[in-house]
Order: C-alpha cells, then sequence, then structure tokens
C-alpha cells in the first residue's frame, strides 16, 4: 500500500530519488515522475501497462518554464496559455531535446500543461525539473478523482500519494496542437471547445478512430468491467430487462430499478457537476452486483461534448 498524505517534502524528496509519487490535480490524479530522468520515466509506463507508442503530458508549475519543454512557442499556443492556464488545457509542441524522446513516445511533439491545484503548484515550485504524469489509473481504465481511486490499484506500485481531495473538474485536460492552418483538438476536456475557437478560430477534430498519436482518442477507453451500454435508458430498460441492471444517468430517476443501483449526475442539470461526479460514479457502479451499466449522453454542449465523448468510449 502506498503512504496517503499531504507532505511536499517528502513527495520531493522521493521525486528527486527518481520514485513515482501520485499527485492531484483539478482534472484526474497523475502518476508522476521526473520528466527528465529517463529510468522514471520508463517506470511510469510500466506501473501504468502503458503502450510505449502513447506519449505523456509534461506538467509545469509555470509558464515561463516552457522554453525548457518547447523549442517554439507559436503565438495561438502563447495565447491559450496566458488564458487558460492553471487550468485544463494540454498544449502539443515542438519538442525541447532536454525532454526525452521516451515521453514523447518519438514524436517531434510534446504535451504539456499548467495544471490548477495549489498542492502540486507548491510541489512544482520546488523541484528543478518538470513532471512527466499520465492520468493514474490502468491503462483502458477509469481514470482516478480520489487519493482512494490511485490507491486502490496502482497503491502497491508507488510510495506515496499526495492527497489533493476530490479532482474540481473530474475529467481530463483538453488537448490542442496545431498544423499549418488550424488549430487541432487531440482530446476534448475541461476546457469546452467554444472557448478554445474563441482564441484559435476554426478547429479541426481528431476523433472517432484509432490513432496512436492521441491514443486518449482510442474508441475503447474510460471502460469499467461491467458492460456499459448508451442510449435512451427508457429503451434499454426494455431490451435489458433480463440482465443485472444499473443506471447511470444525468439528471432522472427511473422507477424500473432500485434506487441503490442508480446514481445521477447531478441534481439540477449542471454539467460541470456533472463532469466532477462521472468517473466516481462509473467506479461506484463497476463496484455493484451487476452485469450492465445503461448510461444516457448529457446535452452536447460545453463540457456535455467531452463527457458523452468519455460515455461513448467507456461503451464502446
Ligand atoms: O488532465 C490531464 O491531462 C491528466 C492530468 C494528470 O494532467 N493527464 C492525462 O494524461 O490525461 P494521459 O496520459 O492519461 O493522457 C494524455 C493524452 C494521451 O491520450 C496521449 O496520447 C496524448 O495525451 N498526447 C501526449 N503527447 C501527445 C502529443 N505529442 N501529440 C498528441 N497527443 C499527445
Ligand atoms: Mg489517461
Amino acid at each position: 500500500m502506498a503512504e496517503i498524505g499531504q507532505d511536499i517534502i517528502q513527495a520531493k524528496n522521493l521525486l528527486d530519488q527518481g520514485e513515482l509519487v501520485a499527485i492531484p490535480t483539478e482534472t484526474v490524479y497523475g502518476l508522476a515522475g521526473n520528466a527528465r530522468n529517463e529510468s522514471a520515466v520508463a517506470r511510469i509506463f510500466e506501473v501504468k501497462k502503458r503502450p510505449f507508442f502513447d506519449p505523456l503530458i509534461v506538467h509545469i508549475g509555470a509558464i515561463s518554464q516552457l522554453s525548457e519543454i518547447a523549442d517554439d512557442l507559436p503565438s495561438w499556443a502563447e495565447a491559450l496559455a496566458h488564458k487558460f492556464w492553471p487550468g485544463p488545457l494540454t498544449l502539443v509542441l515542438p519538442k525541447s531535446p532536454a525532454i526525452p524522446d521516451l515521453v514523447s513516445a518519438g514524436l517531434p511533439t510534446v504535451a504539456v500543461r499548467m495544471p490548477n491545484h495549489n498542492l502540486t503548484l507548491n510541489l512544482l515550485s520546488t523541484l528543478s525539473y518538470p513532471l512527466a504524469a499520465p492520468s493514474a489509473n490502468p491503462f483502458g481504465y477509469i481514470s482516478p478523482t480520489t487519493a482512494e481511486h490511485v490507491q486502490a490499484q496502482l497503491g502497491d506500485d508507488i510510495a506515496y500519494i499526495l492527497d489533493g481531495g476530490p479532482c474540481m473538474v473530474g475529467i481530463e485536460s483538453t488537448i490542442v496542437g496545431y498544423d499549418d492552418s488550424n488549430a487541432i483538438i487531440y482530446r476534448k476536456g475541461g476546457i469546452p471547445l467554444e472557448e478554445i475557437a474563441e482564441i484559435t478560430g476554426s478547429l479541426t477534430r481528431v476523433e472517432d478512430h484509432s490513432d496512436p498519436l492521441a491514443p486518449g482518442m482510442l474508441k475503447s477507453h474510460y471502460a469499467p468491467s461491467k458492460k456499459v451500454v448508451m442510449g435512451e435508458i427508457s429503451d434499454l430498460l426494455k431490451t435489458h430487462a433480463s440482465q443485472q441492471i444499473g443506471i447511470l444517468s444525468f439528471r432522472k430517476q427511473f422507477s424500473e430499478v432500485a434506487a441503490s443501483r442508480q446514481i445521477q449526475l447531478t441534481s439540477d442539470g449542471d454539467l460541470k457537476e456533472a463532469a466532477k461526479n462521472l468517473f466516481a460514479a462509473l467506479r461506484k457502479l463497476d463496484a455493484m452486483p451487476i452485469t450492465h451499466i445503461l448510461v444516457e449522453p448529457v446535452p452536447d454542449q460545453g463540457l456535455g461534448q467531452a463527457i458523452n465523448d468519455r460515455l461513448r468510449r467507456a461503451s464502446s
């Protein structure tokens, strides 16, 4: 079992020695190691059972650190960083040689973000290197939004979990890159696309196909072990009447199923609240004595787009 606590010095000492520490962010918990230490980075892939072709995000504590990570900061990226950092936005930029190729899976670009969580920003300010950190879950499973989620799955493989409480956003960062003419969305996330487009103009989306450049976009991802079925719940209740069923709905309760086997993402239709509750709700349902989890799409606007994206992948 990993120790759980709020001791930044202990976290720093472990990281300085090349060990891994789970860190809180506003989106999900990360499995962090020194981004410039190749053996620490290799250990991240090993603990997560993540394929080496799937690149990591580098976390920094101040925008000024960008020059140590990215070789070039296009003006669109600077504008996005100043508008949304610290916050749930990841930028894909030309990689500096100071970052090992292992971090970027050999790509000429590197993903970087400044997370919005006091404990982790304080930790980063004490370190002389940035932190490489994927979400702290086994590859393909639901991302963790509490220290206990991390403990349940990776506790035997890491020494320390920095406990920052439940994640306030609850869904991973939006990932934005660029080609010659267009901003490219690699993953929908905590910053709604509408807000990105206000700065970048038109957006191209890399989605709905398995692209090794952005495995977060793999069709099947974020998946519980129970079968997840997505659609209109009133219809699904008819077609799955003979199954052991749990329900994850946006806000409605259904009389056909025991209340104890239903979770509503929000009581009043708030998409922020729904995003914050999403992964913990999927984990709770996954632990119930049921065979199928019925889910319905939420309103497809703002954060709802990222929520629907995760629900679709969980059900794929
Ligand atoms: O909110 C988040 O982004 C969380 C917290 C811990 O910061 N991190 C996270 O990391 O979700 P991870 O490793 O689970 O997902 C990172 C995604 C992957 O889908 C990866 O393929 C993509 O970022 N990625 C990383 N580098 C990339 C690059 N150079 N080009 C395109 N996609 C990249
Ligand atoms: Mg992940």
